[in-house]
């Protein structure tokens, strides 16, 4: 009990966040760590179908029934999986939470922040990331990274990409001892060196190994 660790992993789309936590999944596995990874929105049966709805759906979405679906996701999914892994002593590495929707319903749709911040609050009931890494990536690489074949929240234009990037480094200003940038335009290797670095130093804090 109490020796499992939950890391986050956020940054704008086409940061290579995802790439980046299947490798520190194989890195803390070769180590002999109990790892799982999951992601939001989706990673629940029900998130599977919020998901759908919020990526996919071709319908009007309100942006407070986007916000309420994000944290519809997250409730279910903390109570249900993240929770019960990290008392079982697990490592959680999750893709997306609590800041990407301060991020992007925030300051990217608009929302208000503190009303968000007292719903994340009732959507973890006490669960806070050990870690959150942030992959900062300029907008042109992101641009670049995700593509022509772009999903409901990619559809939104570079004007909203920018102010969540914008979002997530104050973020970063805000909780320093949580959240740690990571320059993402660089290549996988060169940034799985960097990303190494932090994981390896919150092992030592959190884990004492
Ligand atoms: P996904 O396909 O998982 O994208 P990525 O690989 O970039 O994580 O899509 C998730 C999308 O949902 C992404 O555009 C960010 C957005 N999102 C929010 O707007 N708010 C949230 O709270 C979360 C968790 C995700």
């Amino acid at each position: 009990m109490g020796k499992g660790l939950f890391i986050t992993f956020e940054g704008i789309d086409g940061s290579g966040k995802t790439t980046q936590l299947n490798k520190v999944k194989t890195f803390l596995e070769t180590k002999g760590y109990n790892v799982i990874t999951t992601r939001e929105p989706g990673a629940m049966e029900l998130g599977k179908k919020i998901r759908e709805i919020l990526l996919h759906y071709e319908g009007e979405v309100s942006d407070k029934s986007e916000m309420f679906l994000f944290l519809a996701d997250r409730a279910q999914h903390v109570e249900k999986l993240i929770k019960p892994a990290i008392e079982e002593g697990k490592i959680v590495l999750c893709d997306r939470h609590t800041d990407s929707t301060i991020a992007y319903q925030g300051y990217g749709r608009g929302q208000d922040i503190n009303i968000l911040k007292d719903l994340n609050r009732i959507a973890v009931n006490g669960i806070i990331p050990d870690l959150t890494l942030l992959f900062d990536v300029s907008l042109e690489t992101s641009q670049n990274r995700v593509g022509d074949e772009k999903d409901r929240m990619e559809s939104s234009g570079i004007e909203f990409l920018k102010k969540v990037r914008n979002g997530y480094l104050e973020l970063l200003k805000e909780h320093p001892r949580r959240i740690k940038i990571i320059n993402a335009n660089n290549n996988i290797e060169t940034v799985f060196e960097e990303t190494k670095t932090v994981i390896e130093k919150t092992l030592q804090e959190k884990l004492g190994v």
